[in-house]
């Protein structure tokens, strides 16, 4: 769903230092963007920006890149940053079928929380996890991809573990019960909404060795 917009959030917005413009410019060199050759690591729909802030906190040596579509949604992800003084998180107002005219072989980790599950099938290209953005991550990694999902949906986790295997990924990890593992988690805003309603949390971790 679409938030109302915010008064003067286009100024907000491009005003703001920490969001990145939609252009190649850094393509190849986004740790110039940093200032420091600190890995690099990707959220793609930060919405509200809970969980980028709170990892660019959690971890001051990783330098974190938050990507999200809609305006009146990243405005409010802005508004948080700019009570912060953090130097290792940027944003992008962008959608992320656009990554690689952006983002050339720099990240190590991508994210992907809560992700719209496009249940119906003829959406199914939609999902971050198609064939279709695997195929765009491909050429955003480092080195090995990475993939860590969150998701309550268990339609769209089981579709994603399928379309993980289908594109070489093994796993590091798969839970059914993200809050019963002992993994190191920042919440998001939709998690923390799930997790007050008692509902379960998926999660992945995968790998793909670019060596295989
Ligand atoms: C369900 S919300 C989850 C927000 C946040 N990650 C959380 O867990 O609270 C999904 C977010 O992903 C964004 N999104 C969906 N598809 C996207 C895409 N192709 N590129 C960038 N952002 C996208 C949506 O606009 C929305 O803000």
């Amino acid at each position: 769903m679409r938030p109302r917009r915010i008064k003067n959030q286009d100024e907000i917005i491009n005003e703001s230092s920490y969001i990145i413009e939609v252009s190649d410019k850094y393509k190849g060199k986004l740790h110039e963007l940093f200032g420091n050759n600190n890995p690099i690591h990707l959220e793609i729909g930060v919405g509200k920006g809970d969980f980028i802030i709170g990892m660019a906190k959690k971890y001051p040596n990783i330098n974190f890149i938050g990507i999200e579509v809609q305006d009146s949604v990243i405005v409010r992800a802005v508004k948080k940053l700019n009570q912060e003084e953090l130097t290792n998180v940027k944003l992008m107002n962008v959608d992320a079928k656009k990554l690689n005219d952006i983002v050339d072989h720099e990240i190590e980790v991508l994210y992907l929380n809560f992700s719209d599950p496009w249940p119906k099938k003829r959406h199914a290209k939609r999902r971050l996890t198609s064939e279709e953005f695997l195929k765009i991550y491909d050429n955003i990694f480092i080195k090995d991809a990475h993939i860590i999902q969150k998701t309550d949906n268990i339609g769209l986790f089981a579709y994603s573990i399928e379309e993980l295997v289908k594109h070489g990924y093994i796993f590091n990890k798969v839970s059914l019960d993200l809050a019963n593992e002992d993994i190191d988690n920042v919440l998001t805003e939709y998690e923390q909404k799930f997790m007050k309603k008692g509902e379960r949390i998926n999660y992945l971790d995968a790998v793909k060795f670019k060596d295989k």
